[in-house]
């Protein structure tokens, strides 16, 4: 595996390789690092597609809110290197700050829509701006055949689609389905901060989001969701957060399966003060 730490030497690198292989595929994985086996099968979909797979790692400010939160990002650089290299991935772009955003770079504001503002980006403002920038700033110095995120982020796939849509980029968006610990708590490099117990416990909302599927073939939206609430209000020391099914294009709520053509159960279950993602596809 390459270690590439500056744009230059990464363009550079692709030039040649298009050169010598016009045919090239390149698939990309952008990550801000801590990698475990969710990010893993990302790199995974990308090598079986592609034949070479760039994975970025850097931990992006401009889409940090909080700059404390910013400081605490876990950086096990050398773990990730070795997982890397163990699934068989061929760049690692590791830029610096400057790298990603010359002096002379001014944010972007992209033409998103409402979808910056509805539920994630209500209590993260300017969060997806700052994914739009670091992404549009990626795709334009790579230019990958394909791009890969998780379905565990499913409002980050809506905007990185809208994105590519928008910037009339060619690059293909592959949303990849969420990797889940055995006992089915969505992996994330949250879960660290579970004790053992709450880790286990936690798989009671994926077990909500399944029952809900399951209902929703005799009951209607709205009772389905109650249900779900009232169980997992029911689990000690957990707070919904959010929990509502969207049309997974608009991100509008919808209280009828057939107000769109494709419909996704989200939420964020707040345990042992950590803020548990999950999502569910309906249709
Ligand atoms: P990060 O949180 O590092 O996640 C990188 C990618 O891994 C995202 O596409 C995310 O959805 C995916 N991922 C995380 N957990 C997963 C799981 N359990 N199963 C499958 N995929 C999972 O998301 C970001 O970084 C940043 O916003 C980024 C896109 C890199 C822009 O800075």
């Amino acid at each position: 595996m390459h270690i590439i730490k500056t744009s230059d030497t990464l363009k550079k690198h692709l030039i040649a390789l298009r050169k010598e292989q016009p045919k090239v595929t390149i698939g990309f994985v952008p990550t801000m690092g801590a990698l475990h086996q969710g990010h893993l099968s990302l790199i995974d979909a990308s090598v079986s597609e592609n034949d070479i797979t760039v994975c970025s790692i850097f931990v992006n400010p401009t889409q940090f809110g909080d700059a404390a939160d910013l400081e605490k990002y876990p950086k096990p650089i050398e773990q990730d290197i070795e997982k890397l290299v163990k699934n068989d991935c061929s760049i690692l772009f590791l830029p610096s700050y400057d790298d990603v955003y010359p002096s002379d770079y001014k944010q972007m504001i992209f033409a998103i829509g409402e979808l910056e503002h509805k539920i994630e980006g209500a209590s993260r403002p300017g969060h997806f701006q700052g994914v739009c920038n670091v992404l549009h700033q990626l795709f334009s110095l790579i230019s990958p055949t394909a791009a890969y995120f998780g379905q565990k982020d499913f409002q980050q796939t809506v905007v990185v689609k809208k994105l590519v849509e928008i910037t009339d980029s060619s690059v293909k968006i592959r949303v990849v389905p969420i990797k889940r610990e055995p006992h089915g708590l969505a992996m994330s490099s949250r879960n660290v901060r579970l004790s053992a117990k709450g880790r286990q416990n936690a798989a009671f909302i994926h077990r909500a989001l399944s029952q809900t599927k399951e209902d929703l073939a005799s009951m209607t939206v709205a009772k389905a969701v109650a249900k779900a609430k009232q169980f997992i209000n029911a689990q000690k020391g957990a707070a919904i957060d959010y929990l509502l099914a969207v049309d997974a294009k608009t991100l509008e709520e919808i209280s009828s399966l057939d107000e769109a053509e494709n419909i996704t159960l989200l939420t964020v279950v707040e345990y042992e003060n950590v803020r548990l993602l999950d999502n569910i596809i309906l249709k």
